[in-house]
């Protein structure tokens, strides 16, 4: 075969094998075997200098035709094979951005929050502004100044937590606020509540946590009596429970109230009949109250032969817990979401 026909040749099969090539490893294993160094093509191009004289020019020129169209022949398939590469990526990575997006779930309002906010609409409507007493309370305030001296048995139903300094413990109630309240504004008349969260060291269980909420309220001005104490607490239960609730006061002992009492209202599951949720009694307990005992009201700054003063204390979860009827407290700061939606 002469040169010319081997060159044909060569191109022929170097063609062949190109267009066998299907991915970029045997792509390079052409180039090597044809292109290379030690490559058909490169081995071929070295004979012309073996050739005749004469022969050579048009075997040159051969040669040379051969080696553009293999070199054009290879870029025109390693291009394709990118595209090729490219599209297929593009296909699997695709993103639709036609899919509607994740919604992002929205928290809400803690229950217990939510019925403090109620709390405070329906006192506020009444002329009570909110103020805030702390969370750490000196015991001469929490205790003391509203007539629980060091040995008396009230304490005994309100432990709490202590600090390193005997004197500073985490409130047991929010009636401590009646003193920051009432040393605030003496002598001038007041009207306040004051939530927050109250601590007691004790067993935890469905009806009792270790910390939860309390709202109390205040009022102190002069002629104050123990219908305005009944008129507000009913137009309070009115508001919250829906008009027509019938309250009834039953006397009780708190140190710093004189006279107190315990304030139930007519269950709001069976209307008095007797129920599960009542107990079978008729009445739920939503309060503690009385007239502010003048020993506290002399501790607040106020003369009691000149003011007289009522006060009352609730438990917010106590009342979400009526109003849902939840029967665990400990649902409220578990933070268990499946709970906390359902508000
Ligand atoms: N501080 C009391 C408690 O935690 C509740 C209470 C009772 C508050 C009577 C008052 C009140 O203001 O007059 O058990």
């Amino acid at each position: 075969m002469n040169m010319l026909d081997q060159l044909k040749a060569l191109e022929q099969e170097a063609l062949a094998t190109l267009a066998a090539a299907l991915d970029a490893a045997s792509l390079e294993e052409w180039r090597v075997a044809v292109l290379g160094r030690k490559g058909t093509l490169t081995h071929a191009l070295r004979g012309l200098g073996q050739l005749p004289r004469d022969e050579r020019p048009a075997a040159g020129a051969e040669a040379n035709r051969v080696k553009d169209r293999l070199e054009a022949a290879f870029t025109t398939r390693q291009e394709t094979m990118q595209q090729a590469e490219i599209a297929r990526a593009l296909a699997a990575e695709a993103v639709d951005v036609t899919l509607p997006g994740r919604p992002p779930s929205l928290g809400r309002i803690h229950p217990s929050n939510a019925v403090l906010r109620r709390i405070y609409a329906i006192f506020g409507q009444m002329g009570f502004q909110v103020y805030d007493a702390p969370d750490v309370e000196l015991d001469e305030v929490n205790f003391q100044l509203l007539n629980i001296p060091p040995d008396h048995p009230a304490r005994d139903m309100q432990d709490t937590f202590y600090t390193k300094d005997p004197r500073v413990l985490l409130r047991t109630h929010t009636s401590p606020g009646q003193i920051r309240a009432m040393r605030d504004h003496a002598p001038a008349p007041l009207r306040v509540i004051l939530p927050g969260k109250c601590f007691r060291y004790e067993q935890v269980t469905a009806r009792s946590e270790f910390m939860f909420h309390q709202v109390e309220g205040l009022a102190v001005g002069k002629g104050i009596t123990m219908a305005d104490l009944k008129g507000t607490l009913q137009e309070f239960a009115n508001q919250l429970y829906g008009a027509g609730r019938h309250l009834r006061f039953r006397c009780s002992y708190f140190p710093f109230v004189e006279p107190g009492v315990e304030v139930d209202m007519d269950c709001i599951l069976c209307g008095g009949q007797g129920c599960r949720l009542c107990k079978y009694s008729g009445w739920l307990e939503i309060s503690g109250a009385g007239m502010v005992h003048p020993v506290v009201l002399r501790n607040g700054g106020y003369d009691p032969e000149v003011y007289s003063g009522f006060a009352f204390g609730m438990g917010p979860e106590r009342i979400t817990m009526l109003k849902h009827r939840i029967d665990d407290i400990r649902y409220f700061f578990s933070n268990d979401v499946r709970f906390l939606e359902q508000f």
